[in-house]
């Protein structure tokens, strides 16, 4: 008996559940973050300016997925990742072959798209989630071809033909991997790691008011440029002359010379760029027509290498703070605006599409606001594209919310390059003009010292807009509120959110209260506002009406337009969102009810109110 027992032990190892001893790691608690630094994949390669509107593959559609809670595809039972992890894709060559996976057999999500809302099993799912996608490829000869994710919340590992290519940190911000080497013409096939888990020590932290929507949740797409190509690039008017465009290339791969072309301006120059890519200009353009809400004039400009024509649709106008006025194209303008989510309108998820963009920012324009606040972290890249179209502004943020580890090296970085990614993808907009660090943060020294490098950074990658973030308040007085937060000296604009009438107080307290700070900066007053369940009727004083909402409304515009340092203002919130803190069952079912407008579209009594008050702002000259 013992003798046939050790014969089966040494012939089969995987059915009775010994395995091969793998050599014991000298670590064998979780790898430290240097040995998992180590055996990271490569960082994604810089980021592409302008990806749409380059020569591109989609990549879109359905993909296989695999649900991995235990990321059994990436580590074996030691933590040590797995040489012969799913990112290869394996099928079995023989019938003795032991593959637990096969992507060919299973079902598929849609890219893009989060996996939460489109899987009744995925509603709740936080973990990794394997994508999968075969292709048939022609790699244009002398050309160089890159992987671009418009976004993947959390965490991405991707491979290209079972090779590792790059990895990225950050739900919010593209990111693009050279794959040329990795390619193939013929059959190829991209698998794709991602990871939605939380983490205390992330961007954002593991505690938000929003859902966790999972996935490959933006555009996929294979890009093919030159082997010197033109990879960033910044086209702005100049400070303080603006009569004159002026602006910099930053080529990757050699030094070409590159033609720029504004044909409506009859403006064209050959620029030489320096050694390392790089080439800044300055051209004068006297009859050039200013980007405004009012008139949303947009140029065509074209850069051309060898091999590549970049086209681009840029509107060209100053925006500035001076004292507490902030003026657009040296005019004040007041900004009369709302708070928005990137969920889809009308199906919930998270959105993604030009479509989508559209609605949401036509109900803004049907309030008669100029201004959206994209909460709470950058929204795709249509978002900005359909506000130069509609002339509207925006005020672009970096997930830096609630309580962060502020003392934590490696999250200040990736809170860094997140605000790098962002200003990169969007420097060009005219529609953003203020790059917002962070939502209601503690005052603390460790957050000071991280929200000021912050700001930094951000005037470093663009001293064109001005700064700002959402700062909490308190009481000076028992009915005097002061925004006295210190990170205030570093900020160009102060943002604050307040929720009188519905966190604290009643909606009349308003009518009491006055505002004061030590700050001589324009106010935006980035939320206020409370929840209604559209369709919800009763006395204004009870919670979860519509008249609840509209008398809030009412008094916070009362109030509102007491403050005179006030330049702007952003209700919370302008669509109904998902959020797993929202639990009160027949009313929030999982939804921050603050919308003016329900998930399925309906416009709650509150937004007429606002409406109403906008449009006596518009008709107004700005103070
Ligand atoms: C906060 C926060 C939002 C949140 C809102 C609310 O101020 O910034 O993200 O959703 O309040 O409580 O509804």
């Amino acid at each position: 008996m013992h003798k046939a027992v050790m014969l089966v032990f040494l012939l089969a190892p995987a059915m009775v559940g010994c395995r091969d001893r793998a050599p014991v790691p000298a670590e064998t608690a979780a790898p430290s973050p240097a040995a998992e630094a180590s055996r990271a994949l490569p960082s994604p390669a810089g980021l592409i300016a302008n990806i749409e509107h380059r020569s591109t593959t989609s990549l879109n559609g359905p993909w296989h997925f695999i649900v991995d809670p235990y990321e059994t595809g990436y580590y074996d039972y030691r933590h040590q990742p797995r040489k012969d992890g799913y990112f290869l894709r394996a099928t079995p060559k023989t019938p003795r072959d032991l593959v637990e996976y096969d992507f060919e057999r299973s079902e598929t999500l849609q890219v893009p798209g989060d996996w939460n809302s489109q899987r009744k099993e995925l509603f709740y799912y936080e973990g990794a989630v394997w994508y999968e996608r075969s292709f048939t490829y022609r790699r244009p000869p002398g050309r160089r071809v890159f992987l671009s994710v418009g976004a993947a919340n959390y965490t991405a590992r991707v491979w290209m033909n079972g090779e590792a290519a790059c990895e990225h940190e950050g739900g919010f911000t593209g990111f693009n991997c050279e794959v040329t080497a990795l390619v193939k013409d013929g059959d190829n096939f991209v698998v794709i790691m991602v990871s939605n888990a939380r983490r205390r020590d992330a961007v954002p932290t593991d505690v938000t008011d929003w859902w966790n929507y999972g996935g490959l949740t933006r555009d996929v797409e294979l890009v093919d440029v030159p082997s010197t190509f033109l990879e960033d690039y910044s086209v702005q008017l100049a400070r303080p002359a603006p009569d004159t465009i002026e602006g910099w290339i930053q080529l990757n791969g050699g030094s070409v010379p590159v033609a720029m072309r504004i044909p409506e301006l009859k403006i064209t120059q050959t620029l030489q760029p320096d050694a390392a890519g790089r080439a800044s200009f300055r051209v004068p353009a006297p009859n050039l027509r200013r980007w405004s809400p009012e008139q949303p004039t947009l140029y065509d400009v074209e850069f051309e290498t060898p091999g590549e024509v970049v086209r681009d649709r840029i509107g060209f106008r100053t925006i500035e703070v001076r004292g507490r006025d902030i003026l657009l194209n040296g005019t004040p303008v007041f900004l009369r605006g709302v708070c928005l989510h990137e969920e889809a309108p009308l199906r919930s998820g998270r959105s993604a599409t030009e479509e989508d963009a559209k609605t949401a920012l036509g109900w803004v324009k049907e309030l008669n606001g100029n201004f959206a606040r994209l909460a709470h972290y950058p929204h795709n890249r249509n978002m900005a594209r359909v506000a130069d179209h509609a002339g509207l502004m925006l005020w672009s943020e970096i997930p830096v919310y609630w309580t962060i580890a502020w003392e934590n090296p490696a999250t200040l970085a990736n809170a860094k390059r997140q605000l790098a990614e962002m200003i990169r993808r969007d420097r060009n907009r005219a529609s953003v003009i203020i790059w917002s660090v962070g939502n209601e943060t503690p005052v603390t020294p460790a957050r000071l010292a991280f929200m000021t490098e912050l700001v930094a950074s951000a005037r470093e990658l663009d001293g064109g807009r001005p700064i700002a973030a959402a700062l909490e308040t308190h009481y000076a007085e028992p009915n005097v509120k002061i925004i006295d937060d210190p990170l205030g000296k570093e900020l160009d604009i102060i943002g604050c959110n307040e929720y009188v009438g519905w966190y604290e107080r009643t909606p009349e307290d308003a009518d009491l209260i006055s505002w004061k700070t030590p700050y001589d900066k324009p106010l935006i007053m980035s939320e206020f506002g409370g929840d209604a369940k559209a369709g919800l009727h009763g006395s204004a004083d009870a919670r979860w009406t519509e008249e609840y909402q509209e008398s809030l409304y009412r008094h916070q515009i009362g109030m509102l337009r007491r403050i005179d340092f006030l330049r702007g203002m952003t209700p919370w919130i302008l669509m109904d969102f998902r959020s797993p803190r929202r639990v009160l069952p027949g009313v929030q079912d999982n939804y921050n009810r603050k919308g003016l407008v329900s998930e399925k579209g309906e416009k709650k009594k509150a937004f007429a109110v606002l409406r109403e008050y906008y449009a006596q702002v518009a008709a107004q000259p700005a103070k």
